[in-house]
């Protein structure tokens, strides 16, 4: 962990509410997003090592990104990058404007490494992300990493209407990210997971993947999946998606399971209400993305997500058949060096192992 992070910025952060200490550093970064001295500086602690794998015809320079989320209006994309990600995801956006759930909402224990969170889709909206967007592309500060878009259900639409709802906002934001990303996974948008059901997830993707051709568009589309949908869900689901033409898959988002408290602060912890992250998630996650692999084989590629926090776990999810990976909460416990310090040690895990690049590691262990 960096000591400034760790002495510094960590233990006033302990003391304010989560959703605050998260909205301060969003807002600090959207600031430096504007300025490209402090950009190059930021670039120059948190430099990352070249690690570079080719996905969706894209060239990462490394795997690691940052995952939906953090920054769920886009106000900061400019900034990641500086911080070391090779890509990143905003959103979740939804069609309309929405407040989300009361707070608090947010919750974390330094103990357990892990965040519980119930935000319910709190964002501006597509049509307000996108004018964002729209202005950061003229005035050319539009970053030079891949950018996804994560796109969810708004909370008011049932799910008879949800292929128009994610294609809606799948149009509006078309021009403003390389990849996207349909959200079916959130615990907190009631409903929500029952688009995983196949006829459901058909439906949400042709929905999205017709409008892609009406443009003329060959855009990524994934499809992110909850650590909770049991095996044969979710490979009958992953089955369904690919027929309707998906291009690749996220595993994982939250899980609303709650691992055995070792003790009354942690007890407290997990009661919260919503979708744990962080170290307890990684397991499962581990699990999505080796049950996954090895259904769908090398047809589509896996993104890797849930407690990725070191060398060792990006390794675990790499070499149980992720080619990109995903981070949130090792961000909150960690500080920006986490980027540096997962890429670095998935950079030596693959020489000490005789990998000469990071693809041949795919799925290794897996074979
Ligand atoms: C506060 C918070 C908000 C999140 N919002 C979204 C979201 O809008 N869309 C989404 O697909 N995932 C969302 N996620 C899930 C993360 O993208 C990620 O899948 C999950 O946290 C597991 O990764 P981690 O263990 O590295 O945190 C959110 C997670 C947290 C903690």
């Amino acid at each position: 962990m960096g000591l400034p992070y760790r002495f510094l910025v960590r233990p006033s952060l302990r003391f304010i509410d989560s959703e605050k200490a998260h909205n301060i550093s969003v807002n600090t970064l959207t600031k430096f997003a504007e300025n490209r001295p402090v950009q190059k500086i930021l670039g120059s602690i948190y430099g990352t090592p070249n690690l570079p794998i080719t996905v969706f015809g894209k060239l990462f320079r490394h795997p690691l990104g940052l995952a939906a989320g953090f920054d769920k209006s886009a106000q900061a994309i400019g900034a990641w990058p500086s911080l070391g990600f090779s890509w990143v995801e905003y959103g979740g956006v939804t069609r309309y404007p929405q407040d989300g759930n009361p707070k608090p909402r947010m919750f974390r224990s330094n103990q357990e490494n892990a965040l519980i969170n119930r935000m319910g889709f709190n964002n501006p909206g597509a049509q307000q992300i996108r004018d964002t967007l729209t202005k950061r592309q003229i005035s050319g500060k539009w970053p030079n990493v891949p950018i996804a878009a994560n796109i969810g259900r708004s909370k008011t639409v049932n799910n008879e209407r949800a292929p128009d709802d994610y294609a809606e906002t799948f149009g509006l934001l078309y021009d403003h990210a390389d990849i996207f990303v349909l959200n079916v996974s959130s615990p907190n948008t009631p409903g929500l997971r029952e688009l995983q059901e196949d006829d459901h997830i058909r439906d949400v993707v042709r929905a999205c993947t017709s409008l892609r051709e009406k443009r003329m568009g060959s855009k990524p589309i994934l499809l992110k999946f909850a650590p909770d949908l049991p095996r044969d869900d979710l490979l009958s689901c992953a089955g369904a998606a690919l027929s309707a033409g998906i291009d690749g898959f996220i595993a994982t988002n939250t899980t609303i399971s709650r691992p055995a408290p070792n003790n009354t602060s942690s007890r407290k912890f997990f009661a919260e209400q919503g979708g744990l992250s962080g170290k307890p998630l990684h397991d499962k996650s581990i699990q999505m993305i080796g049950d996954l692999y090895d259904s769908i084989g090398g047809k589509v590629p896996i993104v890797g997500c849930g407690g990725i926090d070191s060398g060792d776990s990006a390794w675990n999810a790499i070499t149980n058949g992720s080619s990109l990976l995903q981070l949130y909460s090792a961000m909150v416990f960690q500080g920006p060096s986490v980027v540096k310090r997962v890429t670095k040690g998935l950079k030596t895990k693959m020489e000490n192992q005789g990998f000469a690049d990071l693809q041949e590691a795919v799925g290794y262990t897996r074979r």
